[in-house]
């Protein structure tokens, strides 16, 4: 496994995040435990905010990878922007105390509700997805009697390499007003028209996990492109540009991503030469990263428990967590590194593959890793788990979701709370009727 962050090999053998000994974290916390690496988790921001924040650029962090009181707290400690894109994650962040006018409001299908919920709270821009919701949007806004800034979501037309469930730039997409048929330009049209609305840019987002540039390059042209002929047909001239997220992490040996600094110098490099080409003002860029601010900095720590040898075949390490906490690899295919935490450097290596514990073949969190011989009761380590697990996480089989603790200079902080058997069941009601019934 490669380690990342603070992460190193301590003096008694054993993996240590956040100069936190992770098998005492595991004893002290119980696993399935995530760990967030602060310091990381910070330096991710900061090399963003470095990049992008030194021109004329702005970072919104996506809160749909990983989103807590004390994600938010330290977003909002580093400067960031978020993007949330639901009511929950606006709850969220509001409830930590995150500004409003850094927050910008993003989804396909707002409820009226949500829509309420932002223009009240001030959020600083709605990111709108279609026709529909800018109709919605208008009128609550002028019953409220405040301006929507918003920026309108396009699909570019790009296929990015990905995975096709995280692709999103293409035209057959549920997101975003599409560009060759003309949707766009109505929204364009209708924004400006309509009460209550402040046009101030573009939004794009064309996928996930990408380690490519060349598709931002080309998202940037096809948007000037676009900004340029809806100057010549309405006047409007473009303020804003938003790439969105997707920069890739590593996952696994041979992942090999672009440095922050090189999406940087892609993005602003296509920008500056689309706006001279089309004659446009130089606009301010947002992008809006979630998994490589919080990917790397996350670890998953599980205790081995059944190990299944089948001669011949394959050996399944059976663990205490699964699909429930991380559905990634289920789901996608993802494939993740592993170490165990008590011996990272033990003998005997042997390829075994990591089970999870849900009643589902699929929920296998590793096929074929190669870790020291393992037996009941070791601590493993998934690295790389900070985006898309916490967010994701499910009580498929009535499994509670496992506890997150912030790590930093030996000090290790509860900040979600392990669900018990009560939290499973709080929701839950028995109609009068079925209360009486006996056995
Ligand atoms: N902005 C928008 C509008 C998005 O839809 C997304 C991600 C992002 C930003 C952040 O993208 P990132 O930098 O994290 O790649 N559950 C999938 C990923 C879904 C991504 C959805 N949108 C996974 O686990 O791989």
């Amino acid at each position: 496994m490669e380690f990342h962050g603070t992460m190193r090999i301590n003096e008694r053998g054993h993996l240590e995040i956040g100069g936190c000994d992770t098998v005492e974290l595991a004893r002290v916390f119980g696993t399935p435990l995530y760990v967030l690496d602060e310091e990381l988790f910070r330096e991710n921001c900061r090399a963003y905010q470095r990049a992008f924040a030194k021109e004329n650029g702005r970072v919104l962090y996506a809160g749909k990878a990983a989103l807590n009181l004390a994600i938010c707290r330290l977003l909002d400690e580093e400067g960031l922007g978020l993007d949330v894109v639901s009511g929950g994650e606006l709850y969220t962040a509001l409830q930590a105390r995150f500004p409003a006018s850094r927050i910008y409001f993003h989804g396909n299908n707002k409820s009226p509700a949500e829509i309420r919920m932002g223009l009240e709270a001030g959020v600083a821009r709605f990111v709108v997805d279609n026709l529909d919701e800018l109709e919605v949007l208008s009128s609550l806004a002028t019953e409220l009697g405040r301006e929507a800034e918003i920026l309108l979501r396009l699909t570019p037309g790009i296929e990015a390499h990905t995975h096709e469930y995280i692709r999103t730039g293409q035209i057959d997409s549920k997101f975003g007003l599409v560009v060759p048929n003309g949707q766009a330009m109505e929204g364009v049209r209708r924004s400006l028209a309509l009460p209550g609305i402040i046009l101030r840019g573009l939004h794009c987002h064309i996928g996930s996990q990408i380690f490519e540039l060349e598709p931002y390059a080309e998202a940037t042209r096809v948007l000037l492109g676009f900004a340029r002929e809806a100057r010549d047909a309405t006047g409007w001239t473009i303020e804003e540009l938003d790439l969105g997220g997707g920069l890739g992490i590593y996952y696994h040996e041979g992942d090999d991503p672009p440095t922050v600094d090189s999406l940087a110098e892609t993005i602003f490099g296509a920008v500056r030469e689309a706006a001279e080409t089309y004659g446009l003002p130089v606009p301010l860029v947002t992008v809006e990263p979630g998994r490589s601010i919080a990917g790397p900095a996350g670890t998953t720590l599980y205790t081995v428990g059944t190990i299944k040898e089948i001669p011949g075949v394959r050996t399944y390490v059976a663990v205490d967590g699964g699909m429930g906490d991380n559905p990634r690899p289920a789901l996608y295919g993802a494939v993740y590194e592993a170490c165990v935490a008590n011996r990272p450097l033990g003998e005997g290596e042997t390829t075994v593959s990591l089970a999870g514990r849900c009643c589902e073949s699929g929920d296998m969190l590793i096929w074929n890793v190669v870790l020291p011989a393992v037996k009941r009761g070791d601590i493993v380590a998934v690295s790389c788990t900070g985006a898309y697990t916490y967010s994701m996480a499910s009580n498929y089989n009535r499994f509670p979701r496992p506890a997150m603790v912030l790590v930093r200079e030996g000090q290790a902080e509860l900040i979600v709370r392990r669900e018990s058997y009560a939290d499973l069941i709080r929701h839950d009601l028995v109609p009068a009727r079925l209360r009486e019934t006996t056995l």
